[in-house]
């Protein structure tokens, strides 16, 4: 047999097409996420992350594009999705003047539960939110609130999560928590797409996608991403390196610098031209130089740039031939 169980592919889309006006949000867009995985997704501010995760949910029909969730058409079959998918939104959503019991029981009773009650208990216990089930959501903080809303988009076991920007705002030791529960979903063969800002949750997923201006420009496990870039990255230490910052920007091949503590950053591409032009300086100055981890806040950086100066130059390319 030449293919593998295409059960285990959970998300194939192709050429995934969303416009808002004439403007394409979502553009031709190549998706394959498979069973289990956490699968993250990265991107600028209005790149079309929660576009494309209301795409895959069915809350929004695509323009252009075909493809499958949980096996299900995305274009016939919305429905059917829309009850297999656990949907987490970028915004919290659930009524602040309930308390997570009642928020969690309000959400059963949407999914038709026939076991409403067990199942509540139940999301109590295993997140944690039991000693707090009578408190009204309105009043929690952003940690626990992010707990009810991943409680509520597990309650009906759905065996695909679309979480968008979960722990936005949410301090280092619940993101860790919840990233640990993110890693245990997964074990037991739960798939999560994750939307996220922050670069230690990218590093913890087993694949990401980079999307800019609506298009799917990287896509690779971290370690890939990392290689593909062809990144390099060099620290330079000493008294004066940070004063040194503007000067060194001025290296040649010096794409990235980035003081980093008591440290400068410096990244670029090109060693041939960038590391004879760092050595000579580090010597004039008496800095300590070596070699570094290129990180993937390095990549996405780049990425990031590079996708906006293709940007404005097809910009300028579209009005220029306007004019
Ligand atoms: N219903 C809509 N009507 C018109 N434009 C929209 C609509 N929804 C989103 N957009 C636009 O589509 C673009 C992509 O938005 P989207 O919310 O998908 O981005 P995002 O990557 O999730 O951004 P963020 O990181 O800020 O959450 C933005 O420019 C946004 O203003
Ligand atoms: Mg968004």
């Amino acid at each position: 047999m030449a293919q593998g169980p295409a059960k285990d592919v959970i998300i194939d889309v192709h050429g995934l097409t969303k416009r808002f006006g004439d403007r394409a949000v979502v553009d031709h867009v190549d998706l394959k996420v498979t069973r289990g995985e956490i699968f993250g997704f990265l991107g600028p501010n209005g790149s079309g992350k929660t576009t494309t995760i209301r795409l895959l949910c069915g809350l929004l029909t695509p323009d252009e594009g075909e493809g499958s969730c949980l096996g299900y058409d995305l274009r016939t079959q919305s429905a059917a999705i829309k009850r297999e998918v656990g949907y987490m939104t970028q915004r919290f959503s659930y009524y602040e003047d309930l308390s997570i019991r009642e928020n969690l029981e309000f959400v059963a009773r949407v999914y038709g539960m026939a076991n409403r009650k067990e199942a509540v208990e139940k999301a109590l216990e295993e997140l944690g939110l039991a000693s707090r089930a009578t408190q009204l959501a309105g009043s929690l903080s952003g940690g626990w609130k992010q707990r009810l809303a991943l409680a509520a988009s597990l309650l009906h076991e759905p065996k695909l999560l679309l979480l968008d920007e979960p722990t936005a705002g949410v301090d280092p030791k619940a993101r860790r928590d919840f990233w640990e529960e993110i890693h245990q979903l997964s074990a037991r063969g739960i798939t999560v797409l994750v939307s996220t800002h922050y670069m230690d949750e990218a590093e913890r997923c087993h694949r990401l996608a980079y999307i800019a201006y609506g298009k799917m420009l990287a896509d690779g496990s971290p370690a890939e991403l990392i290689a593909q870039s062809g990144l390099k990255t060099w620290a330079l230490s000493g008294a004066t390196a940070l004063d040194l910052t503007m000067a060194i920007r001025e290296l040649p091949g010096a794409l990235q610098v980035v003081p980093f503590g008591t440290v400068v950053h410096v990244c670029g591409r090109d060693e041939n031209i960038l590391l004879p032009a760092l050595q000579q300086f580090s010597q004039v100055h008496a800095l300590t130089l070596a070699s570094t981890d290129v990180k993937l806040e390095h990549v996405f950086i780049q990425l990031m740039q590079s996708s906006s100066d293709n940007f404005q130059l097809s910009s300028s390319i579209k009005s220029g031939a306007q004019a």
